[in-house]
């Protein structure tokens, strides 16, 4: 490919994660172009080809992929459907740009490492944490030994959800899509009320941040959790989840989830880290939002003054993490290499890295249901023919 030669991508689902990260990112990029989309929404299919000019418009991936000239495919379907996507794209030897989670059981997951590399065909995981900047400096502040031992890393995630399928909001809910406003298809609802999702709301974030404590360089060791459905006359399975792990480094990963915290809908995503040296706090805005992630540190001495010290990086609209994934994803379709301050080497999520933050969110559910610890030795006889495909109430 020449330089000057534009990237032609293909994209499989075309809904909210494309209209907001990927169409906008793939635009900015400036060496690529969005050649086709396909979805099976006539809805997100218009709105999303009349908002970037895409001049290949398909109902069918299988057409889009038969009938398109293509260097690369994003595929931002739902995740059931992930690896019967990625498998079609695989074996026309297209590099892959494929969301999280990987899939919705282990069987899929094996689908799409198998087909990448029967294939040979790159595929990038969507983990687009790794290339928030904030998260970036972070991990070379915990690699460069700032906080010394680590003792803790806290997550607390809460989205407000309310329950729209029931009582006056279910009944304006219903009204508003007699009227065109289909607020179910147009938020994703489908992550909380499908039941082919295998999970609810802890399944669909999980892996963000499963992959992001790997990328501080701690692996997971152990899981126990609990989790909860707040409205089980409506909600397949869980809203509410709380999970801790014991790490690597003997540290401990708390992770609290959930969609029930009454306030803005997408309101509230900090992460604590404690060392023996200090502590390192973070605030993220939402993803869609391309705000700045805020990030402080505090040592020992600044319990004289009691503020924390900035955690400086850069930041910027082309350098929110879509757009970096993006340049990275192309970085590696064209085989350049573009991105400034990133990290050297290999740096984008695997499909094995990808697995391994399903095989511990499988873990996890199944800790929820039987009251178990379970450990990196015993993690996939205890998950092996587990499923979470029915609605589940533990
Ligand atoms: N990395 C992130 O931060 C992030 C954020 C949001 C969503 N996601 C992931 O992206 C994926 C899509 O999520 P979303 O929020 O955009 O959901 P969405 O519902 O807004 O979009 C999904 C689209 O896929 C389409 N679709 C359904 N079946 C299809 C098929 N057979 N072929 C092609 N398209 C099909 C739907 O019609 C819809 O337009 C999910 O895996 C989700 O977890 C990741």
């Amino acid at each position: 490919m020449k330089k000057s030669d534009k990237t032609r991508i293909g994209l499989i689902g075309a809904g909210n994660i494309c209209r907001v990260g990927h169409g906008p990112a793939i635009i900015a990029d400036g060496r690529a172009y969005i050649a086709a989309i396909s979805d099976p929404d006539p809805h997100n299919r218009k709105l999303f080809a009349k908002k970037y000019r895409v001049p290949g418009v398909y109902e069918d991936h299988r057409a889009m992929l038969a009938n398109e000239e293509l260097d690369a495919v994003v595929i931002s379907s739902p995740p059931w459907l992930h690896a019967a996507h990625v498998k079609d794209c695989a074996a026309k030897g297209l590099p892959i740009l494929c969301e999280k989670p990987m899939a919705t059981n282990l069987r899929d997951c094996r689908t799409i490492i198998d087909a990448a590399k029967k294939h040979g065909v790159y595929i990038l995981m969507g983990h687009c944490k790794r290339f928030e900047p904030g998260h970036q400096k972070i991990r070379e502040l915990l690699m460069s030994g700032s906080l010394g031992r680590i003792f803790q890393v806290s997550i607390f995630w809460y989205f407000f959800i309310p329950d729209f399928t029931a009582g006056a909001l279910g009944k304006l809910v219903a009204w508003l899509k007699n009227h065109g406003f289909d607020l179910v298809r147009d938020f994703g609802f489908w992550r909380y009320n499908d039941v082919r999702t295998g999970g609810g709301d802890f399944f669909d974030h999980a892996p963000h941040y499963l992959d992001i404590i790997r990328f501080y360089g701690m692996e997971i060791e152990q899981v126990s959790c609990e989790t909860k459905r707040c409205y089980p006359e409506t909600r397949p399975y869980e809203d509410l989840a709380v999970a801790t792990f014991r790490l690597s480094n003997g540290a401990v990963f708390l992770y609290d989830k959930n969609i029930v915290r009454t306030g803005s809908p997408y309101g509230f995503e900090r992460g604590y880290i404690y060392g023996e040296k200090g502590k390192i706090a973070f605030r993220a805005a939402h993803a869609y939002k391309k705000r700045r992630m805020k990030a402080g540190i505090y040592r020992l001495l600044n319990i004289l003054h009691g503020f924390y010290y900035p955690v400086i990086f850069p930041y910027g609209k082309k350098k929110t993490m879509f757009y970096r994934q993006m340049r990275y994803f192309i970085d590696q379709v064209r085989g350049e290499n573009t991105i400034k301050g990133g990290i050297t080497g290999a740096w984008g999520a695997t499909p094995e890295d990808s697995f391994l933050t399903v095989a511990w969110t499988l873990a996890a559910y199944r800790s929820a249901r039987e009251g178990i610890k379970i450990t990196r030795e015993n993690l996939f006889k205890e998950i092996k023919s587990f499923k979470t495909d029915r609605p589940h109430d533990w």
